[in-house]
C-alpha cells in the first residue's frame, strides 16, 4: 500500500554509483578540474529528491511487461498534459498542438536549425542558461544579446536594448527563458507584454522555454506567455516538461506546444528528417513518468515548494548575514537562487577559488552564463536542508577568511 506521504525531503539519500551528472566523481573532475572529484555539488539542475512514488508506480508497471518495443505516445499522456496545464495555468491547450521531443536543449536546437540559417542571429537575455549560447554557436549562428538590467536590487528586461536588437533582420529567433534561469524572475503580465510585442512588431519569433514554469514560489504566478493573446501564441512555440518539476531529467521527455499549424508542420518534417520519431521524441518511460505525475503528485508539488522556499530563506539569511555585502537575489521562482559576490572587492577568479579549493563546494559559475555574470554565483537548492547546511557553512568559513 503506498503511503499517503510517502515523500520526506529532509532525507539525504546516497546517489553515488548511479550515474548522476551532479554526483559523479568523474564529471566533476572533468568540469570543475582535476582534483575537484569530491566537491560537495550544488551544481546542476536536478533535484536530490526522491521522485512522486507515481512515477516509479507507473513505470514499474509497464516494465513488467518486458516488451519494450517501439511504442506510440499514450492518448493519456497529451490528456494529463492539457488537464494540468488547465488546472495549474488557465491554458487550453489543444491535444493537436503538441509534439514530443527528447528534451528542451535538443529541442532547442532542433528550432534553431528549422527556423534560422547559418550566419543569423537569435536573441538571448544574459545572464542565461548557457546552454542557449552554446546551441546558437554550436549551429552557425550568432548571439544577440539583450542582457538583463539590475534595477533596484532586481532583474529587469532592458526593453530600448531589445528594440534595437531586434531591428536588425538578421534577428528570425529569440529564446525566451520563463521563469528565468538564473536570475530567477518570474515575468510579470506587462513584461511579456512588452517582450512579446517587440518580437512580433520585429518579425522575430519566440521559443518560450518554461521548462521552470511548475517551480513558482508562493505569492508569485507564472503567466504562460501564449496565453496573452492569440497574436502571441501563433508567433510562438512554447517547451514544456516534467522533468525539473518532478525529478525527470534522466528520462529525456518535453513537450512542444505550438498553436500555429505551419510552424507545428515545419516543426514535425523537421523531427521526421532527424529520425527523432514521427511526433518527434520522447521514450516510453518518459512519457508514462510525466503522465503518472501529471495526473497524481500535485500534492507533492505542493509540499516541495514550500520546502524550497524554506531552503532559499535559509541560504539568503545565512549568507548575506554572515557575509555583509552578499546578495541573494529574491527567488520567484525555479530552485536556482543567484548570488553577487562582487560586493566582497574579490576577482571573480578569486571567488570560484575559494567555492572551490577552499569551501570544496561545487555551484554553477556567473560567467558561465554571460559576461555579465561574473562574480556571481546560483546555488541549486533543491537538497536536504542539511546538505545545503553544509554547503552553506563552509561557503561561509571560506569567504570569512578574506573580509
Ligand atoms: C531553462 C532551461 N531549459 C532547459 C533545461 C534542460 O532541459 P532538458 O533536460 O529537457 O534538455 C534546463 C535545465 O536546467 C533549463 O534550466
Amino acid at each position: 500500500m503506498k503511503p499517503e506521504k510517502d515523500w520526506n525531503f529532509d532525507k539525504v539519500i546516497d546517489r553515488s554509483n548511479t550515474g548522476s551528472m551532479k554526483w559523479e566523481p568523474g564529471v566533476l573532475g572533468v568540469k570543475f578540474g582535476r582534483g575537484k572529484e569530491n566537491l560537495l555539488p550544488l551544481w546542476v539542475a536536478d533535484m536530490d529528491f526522491l521522485s512522486p512514488w507515481v512515477a516509479r508506480q507507473a513505470m514499474e508497471e509497464r516494465m513488467g511487461h518486458q516488451i519494450y518495443g517501439y511504442t506510440i505516445m499514450d492518448p493519456g499522456y497529451n490528456e494529463a498534459l492539457i488537464s494540468w496545464y488547465q488546472r495549474r495555468h488557465q491554458w487550453e491547450i489543444q491535444s493537436d498542438w503538441i509534439l514530443t521531443s527528447p528534451g528542451v536543449v535538443p529541442a532547442t536546437n532542433y528550432l534553431i536549425q528549422r527556423f534560422t540559417s547559418p550566419g543569423d542571429k537569435v536573441l538571448i537575455q544574459t545572464p542565461v542558461y548557457y546552454p542557449f549560447a552554446q546551441s546558437i554557436v554550436g549551429n552557425g549562428r550568432q548571439v544577440a544579446d539583450n542582457p538583463l538590467k539590475i534595477n533596484e536590487g532586481r532583474y529587469e528586461m532592458d526593453f530600448d536594448d531589445l528594440a534595437k536588437k531586434t531591428a536588425d533582420p538578421r534577428v528570425k529567433l529569440a529564446i525566451f527563458c520563463s521563469p528565468h534561469n538564473p536570475v530567477g524572475r518570474v515575468w510579470a503580465k506587462e513584461e511579456l507584454e512588452q517582450f512579446g510585442k517587440i518580437c512580433l512588431e520585429n518579425n522575430v519569433l519566440i521559443f518560450a522555454d518554461e521548462i521552470h514554469c511548475d517551480l513558482i514560489m508562493p505569492g508569485y504566478k507564472h503567466i504562460c506567455f501564449s496565453t496573452i493573446s492569440d497574436e502571441f501564441a501563433q508567433n510562438s512555440i512554447t517547451a514544456s516538461s516534467a522533468s525539473k518539476t518532478f525529478n525527470l531529467a534522466g528520462l529525456d521527455q518535453s513537450s512542444l506546444i505550438i498553436p500555429n499549424e505551419r510552424l507545428r508542420n515545419e516543426v514535425s518534417i523537421h523531427f521526421e528528417t532527424l529520425g527523432v520519431g514521427p511526433r518527434g521524441g520522447g521514450t516510453l518511460f518518459g512519457a508514462i513518468a510525466t503522465q503518472a505525475v501529471y495526473n497524481g503528485a500535485e500534492d507533492w508539488l505542493e509540499d516541495l515548494l514550500l520546502y524550497l522556499r524554506e531552503n532559499f530563506y535559509y541560504l539568503k539569511t545565512s549568507l548575506e548575514q554572515q557575509l555583509p555585502g552578499v546578495k541573494v537575489f529574491e527567488l520567484e521562482g525555479t530552485y536556482l537562487a543567484w548570488a553577487d559576490f562582487n560586493p566582497l572587492g574579490l576577482s571573480d577568479k578569486k571567488i570560484i577559488r575559494i567555492i572551490e579549493e577552499e569551501a570544496g563546494v561545487a555551484l554553477d559559475h556567473g560567467d558561465w552564463f554571460g559576461v555579465n555574470g561574473a562574480g556571481f554565483e546560483r546555488f541549486n537548492i533543491a537538497c536536504p536542508r542539511a546538505i545545503l547546511e553544509e554547503a552553506v557553512e563552509r561557503v561561509v568559513a571560506a569567504f570569512k577568511k578574506y573580509i
